[in-house]
């Protein structure tokens, strides 16, 4: 019997303080696969993570969100963490005098339920180190306290690979990361990505898609997905921009 998709977002509409900015999202992502959802800016890409995250700014006024089956929208933001979804951008800005260890140990410890025996969680983190190709000096570090943005995305990922997720939401905000944060989380989910996690990653530039080669690319404008399609869509954005998608949008054809 197949197991039920992974995350099913159907007719998804949000408002943000009485303004509707999702307009009837479409969007499932089963295990095991890589999604990317493009967009130009202001579509509404984040307001979709932060809607998945469950942010009380962000109200769902029509639609659904089902995680394997259940009503995600339902669940506090803690337990949907504890479901088994992971959304990058939950890390922290920065926490003075909490070590990164400590850090990761709460962090596993709110997912899990349970305390990790210290010898045990430093075996884990060694071994999801390994995997990520890290360097151990890193981890005694304070969370986020004078990481640059290669090493706040290396935490962020040694997080994931810690917590397991089956599903990860990763915003990258377009904030302008640079190469090597950008190659720091393409690696990572690269090394990570498998049969068991589902991956939803968001982004507005096509530049870490040449480093993750997603299974599925949809692309979002006004608050609806528009377009799906594969490696052949992301190439199309690189080189002609999102404006011939917004203009087919707005005259469809035969109109
Ligand atoms: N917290 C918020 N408060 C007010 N407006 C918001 C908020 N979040 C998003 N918006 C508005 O929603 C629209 C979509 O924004 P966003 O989801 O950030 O788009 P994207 O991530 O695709 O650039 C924008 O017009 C933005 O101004
Ligand atoms: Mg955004």
């Amino acid at each position: 019997m197949a197991e039920p998709a992974e995350l099913v977002i159907q007719d998804l509409h949000v408002s943000v303080e009485g303004r509707e900015i999702l307009k009837g999202v479409n969007l499932t992502v089963p295990t095991g696969e890589v999604h990317a959802l493009m967009g130009p800016n202001g579509s509404g890409k984040s307001t979709l993570a932060y809607t998945l995250m469950g942010h009380p700014k962000y109200e769902v006024t029509q639609g659904q969100v089902l995680f394997r089956g259940e009503d995600l929208l339902e669940l506090e933001p803690d337990e949907r963490a504890r479901r088994g979804i992971f959304l990058a951008f939950q890390y922290p800005t920065a926490i003075p005098g909490v070590s990164l260890a400590n850090f990761l140990r709460m962090s596993l410890k709110s997912v899990t339920g349970k305390e990790m025996p210290i010898l045990q969680f430093r075996n884990l983190v060694k071994e999801k180190m390994a995997l990520l190709k890290m360097d151990d000096s890193f981890f005694s570090r304070y969370v986020n306290d004078g990481f640059s943005g290669g090493e706040k995305k290396r935490a962020e990922i040694l997080q994931m690979a810690l917590l397991q997720p089956q599903i990860a939401i990763m915003d990258e905000t377009d904030s302008g990361l640079d190469i090597d944060a950008l190659r720091t989380v393409a690696d990572g989910v690269n090394a990570l990505r498998g049969p068991r996690l589902g991956i939803l990653i968001i982004t507005h530039y096509q530049r870490i898609l040449n480093y993750i080669k997603p299974d599925h690319v949809h692309v979002m404008v006004d608050g609806r997905i528009v377009r799906s399609g594969q490696q052949e869509l992301v190439e199309a954005l690189e080189a002609r921009g999102y404006d011939w998608i917004i203009s087919e949008v707005q005259s469809p054809q035969g109109v």
